[in-house]
């Protein structure tokens, strides 16, 4: 037999497997053998074919391209990978956040968009949403609110009441929550939505000056969305909807871009600027910090192997390479710690060599053995050492980005600014972004899922809650859902 178009069929060590279809047994009608080593082999592998899903984000989809820069911020960073012409394989990965594995593409939920760059400098990874805002601006609430979005202990079941108990307690939700029950709530496809990296990063150029920035990837699709009603359609009749939909335009050469923006803010001006510029829960104005063009990313090829090269996938915010740092956001802080934590829960500690992972520069860490290693280890296994080992040339990597800080040890908020204020910019949102058409829709997509299971007095809390966003939505809001029951 030859290897094009009949390969035989082997067991996992490579040995010549007798039969596809017959297992081996005494006789026709016998017992099965337990030397039948292949068909052990099929069901022990079968039965390890699950790994654990993501916590958050675990329905979602990928693809890889290339990132081209075409602007120049040379001037505000370091990083190779945003030097001017330079050209980055990468890798993103689009999700859902509340869904398990093989939820529905078009629940109305905020969509992960997580960039891999294979830099010359090692991997960075932008870790983002399709919102430029966040529900919480603390960690310590993070894990609350992903429980209270997914399901509930007793039924099982995802609960409105539940969600709304937690958004109308955590009036720091109101901006994320319009921005979600607004038209870009549910995106039509992965392709028709931005990219933003709702935190504030630090960017430092080469004579070692510091800005602060956040990065917007703009559709070069448009944006579009489904209507509730649509969505909830293509729930039942197309589950896949947004995973089928790129899998197929990068099949058919339709390949799908983003410009990437950055809005940079001068280092000294967090300071004294009007409100926090680490709170997450916030956006910066246009018309305070616009837009810088940086580059184009372009997705050209899907995945020959879904689970090695996406579910296997590990993104990790605390992946950042010389002239990029992190900020003061303390969500983005703890953020640095728990993605490597839950990576090496759901893959291992040597998850980084699965390929998908691995940068494309020699590694040459110290890290050693572990379940899973593949990669070869050599001596010495120690620094420092004088036994030719590889060395921190601190030379090169300059000083850490970092900032100034200092204070009591409290649990405590952001000091308040003259403009931190949990709703006005929800408020802008609503009376001068949003149309008729879209506060109507807006209307109606709170009222139908206020209607649907919450009770009070969180009833109650939501109606004052939007009210807060503004007066007239939240009056038509309570009078759509008294009407509707
Ligand atoms: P601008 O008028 O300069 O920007 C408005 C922004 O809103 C644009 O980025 C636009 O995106 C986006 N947008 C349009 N329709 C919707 C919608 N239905 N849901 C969510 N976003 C939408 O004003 P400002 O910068 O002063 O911001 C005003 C408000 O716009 C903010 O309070 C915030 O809620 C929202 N916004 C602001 C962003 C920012 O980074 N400044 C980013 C996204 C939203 P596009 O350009 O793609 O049409
Ligand atoms: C996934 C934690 C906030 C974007 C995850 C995962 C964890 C996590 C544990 C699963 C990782 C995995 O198993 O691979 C947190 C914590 C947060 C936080 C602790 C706040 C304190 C955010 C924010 C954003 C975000 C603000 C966007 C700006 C994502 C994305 C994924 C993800 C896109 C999926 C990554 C992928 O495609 O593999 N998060 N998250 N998260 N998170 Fe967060």
């Amino acid at each position: 037999m030859t290897e094009t178009g009949n390969k035989p069929t082997t067991t996992d060590a490579g040995i010549l497997v007798a039969s596809d279809e017959h297992s081996l047994t005494v006789g026709p009608d016998g017992p099965i053998l337990l030397q039948d080593n292949y068909l052990i082999e099929q069901m022990a592998n079968f039965n390890r074919e699950r790994i654990t899903e993501r916590q958050p984000h675990a329905k979602g989809g990928g693809a890889f391209g290339k990132f081209v820069v075409t602007g120049d911020v040379s001037a505000y960073t370091k990083a190779r990978v945003f030097q001017p012409k330079t050209e980055t394989d990468m890798l993103i990965r689009f999700s859902s956040v509340a869904g398990e594995r093989g939820s529905p593409d078009t629940w109305r939920d905020p969509r992960g968009f997580a960039v891999k760059f294979y830099t010359s400098d090692g991997n960075y990874d932008m870790v983002g949403n399709n919102t430029p805002v966040f529900f919480v601006r603390d960690p310590m609430k993070f894990q609350h609110f992903i429980r209270s979005q997914k399901r509930r202990a007793d039924n099982n079941l995802r609960d409105n009441d539940m969600q709304w108990d937690f958004w109308t307690l955590s009036p720091e939700s109101a901006h994320q929550v319009t921005w979600l029950m607004g038209d870009r709530g549910i995106p039509k496809t992965w392709r028709h939505m931005n990219g933003y990296s709702s935190h504030t990063y630090m960017w430092v150029n080469a004579e070692g000056e510091k800005f602060w920035v956040k990065y917007h990837f703009k559709t070069d699709q448009g944006i579009d969305f489904l209507t509730q009603e649509e969505a909830d359609r293509l729930a039942g009749a197309d589950n896949d909807y947004h995973t089928r939909d790129l899998y197929r335009a990068i099949e058919r050469g339709d390949y799908p871009s983003w410009t990437l923006y950055v809005q940079i803010m001068p280092f000294a001006e967090a300071e004294t600027y009007r409100f926090n510029p680490f709170d997450l829960t916030k956006v910066w104005p246009h018309g305070d910090y616009p837009l810088h063009e940086v580059g184009r990313m372009t997705l050209t090829a899907n995945p020959t192997d879904y689970h090695t090269q996406i579910e296997q996938a590990a993104f990790e915010p605390n992946n950042l390479v010389p002239g990029i740092g992190p900020s003061p956001d303390k969500m983005l802080l703890a953020r640095l710690f728990s993605y490597a934590d839950a990576h090496r829960a759901r893959l291992g500690v040597n998850y980084k060599q699965i390929p998908v992972n691995a940068p494309q520069v020699p590694v040459h860490s110290y890290s050693k053995d572990g379940v899973m290693r593949v990669a070869g280890v050599s001596d010495p296994v120690y620094a420092p050492n004088s036994k030719g080992g590889p060395h921190a040339d601190t030379a090169r990597f300059g000083e850490p980005a970092g900032w100034e800080t200092s204070g009591e040890m409290v649990h405590a908020a952001y000091t308040k600014r003259r403009d931190d204020d949990d709703f006005i910019q929800a408020g802008t949102l609503v009376r001068e972004v949003m149309d008729d058409a879209a506060r109507e829709r807006l209307v109606s997509n709170v009222a139908g899922h206020l209607s649907n299971g919450v009770t009070e007095p969180v009833l109650q809390r939501a109606f004052e809650y939007w009210r807060n966003v503004d007066k007239d939505i939240g009056d038509r809001i309570e009078k759509a859902v008294k009407s509707s029951g």
